[in-house]
């Protein structure tokens, strides 16, 4: 079990709510909380600025952030963000799931982004304190989590480009069901003949501007009747890369898989990485290879395809089950979950709420 040790560099104080939500409200509003439209009492804001570092944190009442109308994030978008949650274990208690990988990637796209690096443990302490905080919140659904949502953007009044020199960090909670509202055993997606991201930029960055960018081709998406956007490579067009918000796997009928591998145009998934590991634990053969969408067509008509996935911290492992573009239209087996999407996913669950061991020391428990 990895444990998150403390640091007394910065002090987190408490600021009480003046009113916070009542039980009844509270219950009302997690009873059937979808994916984002909740949120809990309570936040942390951590400020930063040059020559000063980390100051000035804050676990208190959520409430609106005042900003300069000069400020950087509302102009140059430098902005970045993680996506992570808070689960269950069948024990009662909560716990995180590779927090510290959040973490590192956090810094990462903060090094993308021309913005400080926040240190791990302040990272982690922001997001449990909150959590522990704010446990009651935790939705009484199935498959139910405190998705937890840490970012940072630029608050220097300043209307030059250059990188901003003073910061905030916040953590807001929001209690979540499904990610996918239809419900349905798999979902459809959408080849877009727009660009996610391009060699050189900011594609492996978990950065506001990509979701910006990713908006029109999702809404061409929905338009069509479907779940997700599938984005292909900026230079040929012809490469799988990932969905707007999941990475994608390949299941093929000699029970191989195949993921597109981490070529700096894509979000390098903690759920990728960790499916990729419990694949090869139990002596499946996983290819970190580029795919075609004509191969992905051809496959999924021959039957070579058998099953294909999306992954994420919100959408787990979702079957994929058509797939559909401007020229293209096809089903991948028999359109439903499949047997080893499901068996992998079980297995990432189990993890997760602890009905399995954590033979890879991915889980802290926090209250
Ligand atoms: N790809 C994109 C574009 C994402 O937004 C996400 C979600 O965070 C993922 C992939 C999956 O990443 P993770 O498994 O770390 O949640
Ligand atoms: C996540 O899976 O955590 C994401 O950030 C995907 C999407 C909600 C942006």
């Amino acid at each position: 079990m990895a444990t998150l040790a403390a640091s007394p560099a910065v002090e987190i104080i408490r600021k009480a709510h003046p009113s916070p939500a009542s039980a009844e409200a509270r219950e009302a509003a997690i009873a059937d909380p979808g994916f984002g439209k909740v949120f809990t009492d309570h936040m942390v804001v951590i400020d930063w600025a040059e020559g000063k570092g980390w100051h000035n944190a804050v676990l208190g009442p959520r409430e609106p952030i005042a900003l300069d109308p000069a400020a950087s994030v509302l102009h140059y978008a430098q902005e970045i963000f993680e996506g992570m949650k808070a689960y269950r274990m069948a024990d009662g208690s909560m716990s995180l799931f590779r927090a510290d990988r959040n973490a590192a990637r956090f810094n990462a796209s903060a090094r993308r982004l021309a913005m400080p690096e926040i240190p791990e443990e302040l990272f982690t302490r922001a997001v449990r304190q909150l959590v522990e905080l704010d446990a009651q919140w935790f939705p009484p659904v199935a498959g139910g989590s405190l998705y937890i949502r840490p970012f940072m953007f630029a608050t220097e009044p300043f209307l030059g480009v250059r990188p901003a020199k003073q910061h905030k960090f916040v953590v807001i909670l929001s209690p979540a069901g499904n990610y996918f509202k239809s419900g349905a055993p798999a979902v459809s997606v959408w080849v877009s003949e727009f660009t996610r991201a391009a060699r050189g930029g900011t594609g492996a960055a978990k950065c506001g501007g990509n979701y910006a960018a990713s908006l029109v081709p999702t809404g061409v998406a929905f338009d069509n009747g479907h779940d997700q956007v599938v984005f292909l490579d900026a230079e040929e067009h012809k490469w799988i890369e990932e969905l707007g918000g999941m990475n994608l796997f390949f299941v093929f009928d000699d029970g191989t898989l195949l993921t597109p591998p981490l070529s700096g145009t894509i979000l390098p998934g903690i759920t990728r990485d960790s499916l990729l590991t419990l694949a090869r634990a139990e002596g499946l053969e996983v290819r970190e290879e580029r795919y075609s969408i004509d191969q992905w067509e051809a496959d999924a008509k021959s039957g070579r395809l058998v099953e294909c996935f999306a992954c994420g911290t919100a959408a787990v492992v979702t079957p994929v089950g058509r797939v559909a573009g401007k020229d293209v239209d096809f089903t991948i087996g028999s359109g439903g979950p499949g047997q080893l999407t499901g068996s992998l996913r079980d297995k990432l669950v189990a993890i997760q709420r602890g009905t399995a061991e954590d033979t890879h020391g991915w889980v802290t428990k926090i209250a």
